[in-house]
């Protein structure tokens, strides 16, 4: 072991749950942590995905600022791996580097007219409505009468949620200005989820589904043909192996199937069995539709109930198609990524290079190490996996010796390279201009967007060094 453990210093790349974890369970064993997000502000997809009508969800937060206020804590915003500064660079001054920088883009459905005017991803979709600064310029056409969200999965959910709710309902919320007014004007009044496989496979929580049946100005609407059950779903359903949300997504179902429309001027239409195989546009490049398979459930191998086409075809007319089937890594400057699965190359947290043999000082955590799925929570168990691992080491002897670890210099050779830096101090006088611009329009906050914007009112507002 060194005999300067209590001033190691660790990186963290990722300023989201995972890396908010991770940095309070080090700072609780002694040891420094600089937190880095390529964005101004941090709490990543807890600010720029959780969706707005949510806030309660939002309020972790609280629990990521007490860990900020702690000594040996310091935020450095605006900083992006592979674009400011490169991983080299972090391991000549950091006796340790945390890779928690989530998984920032979508899969495709890799089927032809996916890039029409109209048809998007909804990872892009909760970053507009979601004021993340680089999907704030996007737009949307939110003009038919028909939305088409393919997916089953949460996510899903959010994005059809906030296509119906009233405007006074998304106008009380932190969603984008831009996108509150682009929802006040949308048309469109129905929004049909349309899942690959059975209703019994769907990847929904159940409160998430619950709040689609209690929504103020849209019907739930399954059709009971959609939810008679294969013999393996019902087995299964019936099984101990069965998850409980799974049983009670189904019953869910269906008392929607069973219920008569109320008669509200918008509607959430659930569909099963359905995969896009076009989307279908019309003469000036815009979708028009989606062509889509009709499927049946096929048992694999392993067990796993696959969806496979019938051969039979429908066609669903739409002027919007959201994907929404799951969040992809990306590979970040020389990081080790496993490109097959859109993961850092990890053993259990811990890095490794591409011939599987570990690195060391490097690790991740959240997202980017396990793949896109979980809730917040989930990231706090990961974290302490990945952190165990780097404590382990570090009473090892095996952490990264840096050439070049003086705090103050770290700071200093970041301002020179960043056009602007953000402190937590600079993400405090933010957060006190978005909330105290809410309050006067009885919203939680009015996020900034704009990233001028946003250093005009963070970077530098304070002229002390980043340390509390
Ligand atoms: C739309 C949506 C809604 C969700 N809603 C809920 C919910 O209601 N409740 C719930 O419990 N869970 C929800 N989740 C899940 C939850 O958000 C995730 O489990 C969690 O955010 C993953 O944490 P993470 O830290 O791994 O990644 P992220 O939260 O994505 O954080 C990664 C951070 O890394 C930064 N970054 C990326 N690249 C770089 C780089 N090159 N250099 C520096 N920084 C970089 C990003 O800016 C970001 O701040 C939702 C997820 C999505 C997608
Ligand atoms: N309120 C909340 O707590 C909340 C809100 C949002 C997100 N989250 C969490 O964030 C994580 C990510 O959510 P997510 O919705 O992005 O992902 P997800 O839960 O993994 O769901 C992805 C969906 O996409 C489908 N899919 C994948 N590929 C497809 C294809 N080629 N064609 C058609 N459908 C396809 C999947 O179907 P198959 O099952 O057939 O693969 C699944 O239904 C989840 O853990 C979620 O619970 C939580």
């Amino acid at each position: 072991m060194s005999d300067d453990r209590h001033t190691q210093r660790i990186a963290i790349v990722g300023a989201g749950p995972a890396g908010f974890y991770a940095a309070d369970q080090l700072l609780k064993q002694g040891l420094e942590v600089d937190l880095y997000d390529a964005l101004p502000t941090p709490y990543g997809l807890v600010r720029a995905g959780v969706a707005p009508d949510h806030p309660k969800i939002k309020s972790v937060t609280r629990a990521y600022a007490k860990t900020a206020a702690k000594e040996g804590f310091r935020f450095f915003g605006g900083v992006a791996l592979g674009e400011h500064v490169t991983r080299i660079e972090l391991l000549e001054r950091y006796h340790g580097v945390v890779y928690a920088f989530g998984s920032a883009t979508d899969n495709r459905l890799g089927i032809p007219g996916e890039d029409l005017e109209g048809s998007y991803a909804a990872t892009e979709f909760v970053g507009w409505y979601n004021a993340h600064p680089d999907f704030a310029g996007h737009e949307f056409d939110l003009s038919g009468g028909r939305a088409v969200v393919v997916g089953n999965g949460n996510v899903a959910i959010d994005v059809a949620r906030m296509l119906v709710l009233t405007p006074d309902e998304v106008g009380g919320t932190d969603t984008a200005d831009h996108a509150i007014g682009a929802f006040g004007e949308a048309t469109v009044e129905e929004v049909v989820l349309l899942g690959r496989r059975g209703p019994a496979q769907a990847a929904f929580t159940n409160p998430e589904l619950r709040e689609l049946g209690e929504l103020t100005r849209a019907d739930v609407i399954v059709d009971p043909a959609d939810l008679e059950l294969d013999p393996d779903s019902e087995a299964w359903l019936a099984s101990e192996d069965a998850h409980t949300t799974s049983r009670k997504n189904v019953e869910m179902l269906r008392d929607y199937a069973g219920r008569e429309p109320k008669g509200h001027s918008h509607r959430v239409i659930l569909r099963f069995l359905r995969s896009p195989l076009e989307v279908l546009g019309d003469e000036d490049g815009r979708v028009r539709g989606l062509r889509i398979a009709i499927n049946r459930l096929e048992r694999r191998e392993d067990g796993r109930l696959a969806a496979v086409p019938t051969g039979e075809e429908e066609e669903i007319e739409c002027g919007l198609v959201l994907r929404s089937i799951g969040y992809r890594g990306k590979p970040v400057c020389t990081v080790p990524f496993d490109a097959e699965r859109g993961l850092v190359r990890n053993d259990g947290g811990r890095v490794l290079d591409d011939e599987g043999e570990r690195l060391p000082g490097e690790y991740t955590t959240g997202w980017i190490k396990r793949g896109p799925s979980g809730v917040i929570g989930t990231n706090k168990k990961d974290s302490a996996d990945t952190t165990a691992k780097l404590l382990e080491d570090r009473e090892a002897g095996r952490l990264n010796v840096p050439s070049q670890a003086d705090p103050d210099a770290i700071e200093s050779w970041l301002r020179d390279r960043v056009p602007a830096l953000y402190t937590w101090r600079d993400w405090e006088a933010i957060d006190a201009h978005e909330t105290a611009a809410g309050e006067s329009r009885g919203r939680p906050r009015v996020k900034l967007v704009d990233r001028e914007e946003m250093a005009r009112v963070g970077a530098g507002a304070s002229t002390e060094p980043a340390a509390r």
